[in-house]
C-alpha cells in the first residue's frame, strides 16, 4: 500500500489574501465549497486580522459561517492575536493558526512586532485556544531568505519553530514565504529544525517564486515530511513580501505526489475544477 501524504490546502486563505480586487463572499465561499469535496482533511479559509493590513479578509466571519462543511473537513483560520482568536472562535473555526518569523524585518512588516514581542502576544492565545480544546497551528516565515533581512541562518529557524512547538502547536509549518529556497538550502534548514521539532510535526510551506517548490517538496520528503501546504491554481502570495508570488500550486503538489508513488486521497477532477474557478477569481 502506498504511503499518505497530506496537502493542507491554504487558497482560500494564502491564495487570496493578496488579491488586490476585492472578491465577492459569495465566490469564496464557492470555492471552499468546491474544496471541500475534494478529499481535504484541513482548509485555511480565513484570517482575522486587521481589515487595514489585509483588507480581502475582511469577510472571514461570513466565509467560515456561510461555507457547507463537508464532514471530516477541519476549517482552519489566522490569528494573530486574543481579538483574531475570538472572532474565529465565534465564528466556528476549528483550529487557528499563529504566525511567526525566523527574521527580525518580516516579522515587524508582518505583524508590527519583533519575534520576542510576538511570541509574548502568541501565548494567551494558545491558553485560550487550549482551554476551548482548539487545536494551534504555528508558522514561522522566511526559512531561508526575508525581503529585508537577506538570508537567514537555520539556527534562527530552529530557535522560532522550537518555541512554538515547545508552546504547545501541534504542527509547525514552514515557509518559504518569497519563494527564493532551493532544495539543498531546504535540507540545511530541515536538518536544524528536526533537532528540536519531532519531523512528523512539520509541513512544508513552499511559495514558488523562484520555481523551485516542487523540488524543495522533494528534499522535505526526503528529511521525512509528509504534510505540504499548497494553493489550488497557484493563488497567493503575501502582502507584506514584495515580490513573493503564489504558492505551489496544489494540484501540481498532487501530481507530483502521485506519479512518486504517493497517495494524497485528493480528486484530480474537483482539483482541475477548483483550480479553474480559482484562476478565474483572480482574473476578475
Ligand atoms: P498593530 O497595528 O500593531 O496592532 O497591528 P493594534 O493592536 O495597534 O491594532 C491596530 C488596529 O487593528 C486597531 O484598529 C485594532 O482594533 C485592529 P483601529 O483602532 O486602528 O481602528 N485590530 C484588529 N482588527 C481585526 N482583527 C484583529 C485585530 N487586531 C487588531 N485580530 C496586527 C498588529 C497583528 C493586528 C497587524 O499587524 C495585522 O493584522 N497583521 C496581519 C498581516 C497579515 O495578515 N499578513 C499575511 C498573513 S502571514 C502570511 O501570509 C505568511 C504565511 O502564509 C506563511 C509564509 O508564507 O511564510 C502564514
Ligand atoms: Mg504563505
Amino acid at each position: 500500500m502506498s504511503e499518505t501524504v497530506e496537502i493542507f490546502e491554504v487558497g482560500p486563505r494564502d491564495g487570496l489574501q493578496n488579491e488586490a480586487r476585492r472578491i465577492p463572499t459569495d465566490q469564496k465561499v464557492a470555492l471552499v465549497d468546491c474544496l471541500s469535496t475534494a478529499g481535504f482533511r484541513r482548509i485555511e479559509v480565513a484570517s482575522f486580522v486587521s481589515p487595514k493590513w489585509v483588507p480581502q479578509m475582511a469577510d472571514s466571519a461570513q466565509v467560515l459561517t456561510r461555507i457547507a462543511r463537508a464532514p471530516g473537513v477541519r476549517y482552519a483560520a489566522l490569528t494573530p492575536n486574543m481579538r483574531g482568536f475570538e472572532d474565529a472562535r465565534a465564528a466556528g473555526a476549528d483550529e487557528v493558526a499563529i504566525f511567526g518569523a525566523a527574521s527580525e524585518g518580516f516579522s515587524r512588516a508582518n505583524i508590527n512586532a519583533s519575534i520576542a514581542e510576538s511570541l509574548e502576544r502568541f501565548a494567551p492565545v494558545m491558553q485560550a485556544a487550549q482551554a476551548a480544546e482548539m487545536r494551534v497551528r504555528g508558522y514561522v516565515s522566511c526559512v531561508t531568505d526575508c525581503p529585508y533581512d537577506g538570508a537567514i541562518e537555520p539556527a534562527s529557524v530552529a530557535r522560532v519553530a522550537g518555541r512554538l512547538f515547545e508552546m504547545g502547536c501541534y504542527e509547525i509549518s514552514l515557509g518559504d514565504t518569497i519563494g527564493q529556497a532551493t532544495p539543498e538550502r531546504i535540507d540545511a534548514m530541515l536538518a536544524a529544525v528536526s533537532q528540536v521539532v519531532p519531523v512528523d510535526r512539520l509541513a512544508g510551506h513552499y511559495h514558488d517564486t523562484g520555481g523551485h517548490a516542487l523540488d524543495n517538496i522533494e528534499a522535505s520528503l526526503e528529511r521525512g515530511l509528509r504534510v505540504f501546504d499548497a494553493a489550488v491554481g497557484g493563488l497567493g502570495g503575501c502582502p507584506y513580501a514584495p515580490g513573493a508570488a503564489g504558492n505551489v500550486a496544489t494540484e501540481a503538489v498532487h501530481d507530483r505526489l502521485t506519479k512518486a508513488g504517493y497517495r494524497t486521497g485528493l480528486d484530480s477532477d474537483v482539483l482541475a475544477r477548483a483550480a479553474d474557478m480559482a484562476r478565474k477569481m483572480r482574473a476578475g
